[in-house]
């Protein structure tokens, strides 16, 4: 999707499509004021026989309407007006965005004029670019009959004030991160046999096309070398490769310590010799949506060119049941010397990414923040709402908390007190890399949490917020808007 910026209102535009916005009390913004009188009252009388929803995010669609050039005319409800805030922003950018994306004709031009508390005109455009682009997203499955391209290819922001450096650059940004979110994914919706640790070597590889990126790939005799016994423990079950990828964005000065990203890079997770049961075990190829969302925010940041070092490391294989296969008792050593006692082989995204982890180390990091689909405990703790945060720095925890609410890709602490470390304890090893039934997104943190004591180091637990389930199947971008943002504003504050 392509976007421009101007000042005015729309009713002299001849386009596909405009889009203004009403309240749920007959209000109408500047913008929808102009067209109701361009139209002699057209939009007071949609609203007056009640054939706009009050709910924020309804939408009226309206063809012909004498008096503008304008082919359609959309008209999206904000809600009530004393309760305008980001979620009714939201809801009405995502149904504008439902709408445009299955529209025949090219361009559309959207009012922006109206005012959310506590936000500004860059909050609203580079939320409203975020989530046109991200709605048009669509999966290019390999059918026999491709289905035609339909939707807005071009969209014109309309504001009250001027088209200014900072709105330009606020939509810039909300393309970027949809940019971002369409490749996290395409690679999470990629299925198994052709989404391998190979295919995401290769990926990184594309990546570093782009100049200010730097690709490396490590092969299984590197990891050996290395001493990754936990992350190869898992490896050897499986006959595709293993891969662990490094990309290294230098955006920043060259002495600026880079934020880390590690993201869980597990193709497929059958559970290994401690088999999952059958039923949905296709979701399983999501199972490397943290290696997808290291991708899309690393995508982003190319795309923003921002200023600022930054430093993906994917540890990726699938985890297979085989003869090769660890068992359950099975002793590994990690790369940080420590021993693990392996009880479960399904409890595996713990296993690759403390060795990656222990890798981080070398990067005298800013921070660490780790990615994975670790636990499916966040969802009975959480449900799908927010993604499960963890963190040794309460500062690293708030930043996150706080980019969570102004992006609305938003996460929750939860602790990690070393109260829930005892339920750890192995006879027979250092750690056991499971903790039993109780808390169980927080003992995987907490052994996650005995591997990155040399850095500032948050974990997000997105088991419940990577993909959605059912009809609508798919991989939701998350949380690339998260780290997006919360890499610009660590920019910013450079
Ligand atoms: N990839 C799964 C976690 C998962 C499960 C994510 C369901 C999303 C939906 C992870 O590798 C796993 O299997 N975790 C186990 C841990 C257990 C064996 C301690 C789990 O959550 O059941
Ligand atoms: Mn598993
Ligand atoms: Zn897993």
């Amino acid at each position: 999707m392509e976007f421009t910026i101007k000042t005015g209102t729309p009713e002299e535009l001849k386009r596909a499509c405009i889009v203004v916005g009403a309240y749920s009390d007959g209000s109408l913004t500047a913008a929808a004021q102009a067209v109701d009188t361009a139209t002699e009252g057209a939009l007071s009388r949609v609203l007056k026989q009640g054939d706009l929803d009050k709910k924020a995010g309804s939408t009226a669609l309206l063809a012909g309407l004498a008096g503008l050039k304008a082919e359609r005319l959309l008209l999206v409800s904000l809600g009530a007006p004393d309760e305008v805030n980001d979620k009714a922003f939201r809801d009405a950018m995502t149904a504008v965005g439902r709408t445009l994306a299955k529209l025949p004709g090219k361009d559309a031009s959207v009012c922006i004029d109206m005012s959310i508390p506590g936000r500004d005109a860059a909050w609203c455009l580079q939320q409203a670019a975020r989530i046109l682009a991200a709605a048009a997203y669509k999966f290019d499955a390999p059918r026999k009959e491709k289905s035609p391209a339909t939707g807005i290819r071009k969209v014109q922001f309309l504001v009250a004030e001027s088209a200014s450096a900072a709105l330009k650059t606020a939509i810039a940004q909300g393309q970027a991160i949809a940019s971002g979110m369409a490749l996290t994914k395409d690679l999470g919706n990629l299925p198994a046999n052709v989404c391998n640790p190979t295919y995401l070597a290769e990926t990184a590889e594309k990546l570093a096309k782009k100049s200010k990126l730097k690709t490396t790939v490590l092969e299984r005799a590197d990891m050996e070398k290395l001493g990754m016994g936990s992350l190869l423990s898992v490896a050897q079950g499986a006959d595709t490769p293993p891969k662990f990828i490094i990309m290294e964005y230098k955006g920043g000065k060259a002495k600026d310590a880079p934020v880390v990203l590690v993201g869980k890079g597990i193709t497929f997770d059958t559970g290994g010799i401690s088999l999952k049961p059958g039923a949905g075990m296709d979701e399983m190829k999501y199972d490397m949506c943290g290696a997808a969302t290291v991708f899309g925010t690393m995508k982003a940041v190319l795309e923003m060119d921002l200023p600022i070092n930054v430093v993906g490391i994917v540890p990726s294989t699938e985890n297979m049941p085989s003869g090769r296969a660890t068992r359950p008792g099975d002793v590994v050593t990690s790369m940080s010397g420590q021993t693990i006692e392996i009880l479960n082989t399904d409890a595996e995204g713990r296993l690759i990414l403390c060795d990656a982890l222990t890798y981080a180390e070398k990067f005298k990091p800013a921070c660490v923040i780790d990615i994975a689909t670790l636990t499916g405990a966040v969802i009975i703790a959480l449900g799908k709402v927010p993604t499960g945060l963890f963190a040794n720095d309460d500062e690293l925890a708030q930043e996150l908390t706080a980019v969570g609410n102004d992006t609305g890709d938003r996460v929750w602490q939860l602790p990690i007190w070393d109260d829930y470390q005892d339920q750890l304890k192995s006879n027979f090893a250092d750690m056991a890399n499971i903790g039993g039934r109780d808390a169980g997104s927080i003992t995987a943190a907490c052994f996650l949490s005995r591997f990155t004591k040399a850095y500032k180091w948050a974990h997000l637990d997105i088991a419940g917020t990577a993909w959605v389930s059912g009809d609508a199947k798919g991989a939701t971008g998350r949380p690339v808007p998260l780290l997006a943002e919360f890499l610009i504003q660590r920019a910013n504050a450079a």
